[in-house]
């Protein structure tokens, strides 16, 4: 079975088709960056009208280099939320239209759960029940997937999440967007022990996060220096605080695992290509004795080829949407549109 995936819930206008769940069969990926790097992050109402302006061409690129035409889906996935407003409209409109025009099922598809599902196209063995780790620019979630569309939240951000709080500490210290890329990068020779950080713990719920602490401390850090005239190593920086979100991120996923018996641990969401994280991880899952499973990093990041994955699970368990479908801005992973 063929599926046409549509994303637009941010800055990357994406589509893809994907056959069973499993195989991509094609990826497009309009990249905004360049402009939204301009203004330090993303814009968006520019982000609107890119989607607009690419997701025609990009949807006929995707069946060109897929070898179809729409004779040949079966249906078709989009990202409904969470995200912004605006951009997210951009897809599910034009999934709107084409599911109208070709008479095609429409499946709605939730970003997180595209995200964890990027792993079913890297690791073609992976099925649930597992415990996942979602981090992203706007997510930080701890998730039993208990089937390919049952989800329990143990825990999640009461502030930043983990990308954010990347994403703001290498635009303090002067990095270009997109920041948690670019700290990684910068952060690489830095000590991590060099700056001694807050470890936030949310008190009497073990699986929260909370990062907020984290990037004020290395706004106020980087400010007090600027007025004493000395400056930042931000290597040394970068790598602090890396480590410092790190830990928070393994620290709760080795106990949720612990405690709720789970031995297959996921990662998933654009921060889940941060070099530490994959390197604690793994070092965590081999003490343990757990099996880790990561998207490969061209999957970590917005794609609509984990839609199409998703989507196809969705679609197996009877969802579908009408042509009233409407975006959403927030939505928890455990609802139903
Ligand atoms: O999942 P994603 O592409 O978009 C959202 O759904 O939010 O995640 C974007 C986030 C941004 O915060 C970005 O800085 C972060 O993923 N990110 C990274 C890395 N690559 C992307 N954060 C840390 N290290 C990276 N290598
Ligand atoms: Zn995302």
């Amino acid at each position: 079975m063929k599926v046409l995936a549509i994303e637009s819930s941010c800055d990357e206008t994406a589509t893809a088709v994907v056959e069973d769940g499993r195989v991509v069969l094609s990826s497009v990926i309009a990249s905004q960056v360049e402009e939204h790097k301009l203004y330090g992050g993303v814009v968006p109402e520019i982000a609107s009208r890119r989607h607009a302006e690419a997701i025609s061409k990009i949807t006929a690129q995707a069946l060109l280099d897929a070898g179809c035409t729409m004779d040949d889906i079966d249906a078709i996935a989009v990202t409904a939320a969470p995200g912004l407003i605006g951009a997210l409209l951009v897809g599910v409109n034009f999934a709107k239209g084409l599911a109208l025009k070709y008479d095609k099922p429409l499946v709605p598809v939730h970003h997180l759960r595209s995200h964890i599902a990027s792993n079913y196209l890297t690791s073609l063995d992976l099925e649930p029940p597992f415990l996942a780790l979602v981090v992203s620019g706007g997510h930080t979630h701890l998730v039993e997937v208990k089937s390919y569309t049952d989800y329990n939240i143990i825990g999640c951000t009461r502030d930043d999440a983990a990308g954010e709080c990347m994403d703001k500490s290498a635009r303090t210290l002067g990095l270009p967007y997109p920041g948690g890329l670019n700290l990684d990068r910068e952060a690489k020779d830095g000590n991590p022990q060099a700056y001694k950080m807050p470890h936030p713990h949310v008190e009497g719920a073990p699986y929260d996060f909370s990062f907020s602490g984290l990037k004020t401390f290395v706004i106020n850090t980087v400010h007090n220096c600027e007025q004493k005239g000395e400056t930042v190593d931000v290597a040394d920086m970068g790598a602090s605080v890396i480590n410092a979100v790190v830990t928070c991120l393994v620290e709760n996923t080795e106990k949720a695992a612990k405690e709720f018996g789970y031995k297959k641990i996921v990662l998933a969401g654009g921060v889940s290509a941060n070099s530490v994280l994959r390197a604690r991880m793994d070092d965590c899952c081999k003490r343990n004795g757990f099996e880790l499973f990561m998207p490969e990093l061209k999957l970590c990041g917005d794609n609509a080829a984990m839609v199409g994955a998703q989507g196809y699970y969705e679609f197996m368990a009877g969802r579908r949407a009408s042509l009233d479908l409407n975006a959403r801005a927030t939505m928890p992973i455990n609802e139903e549109f």
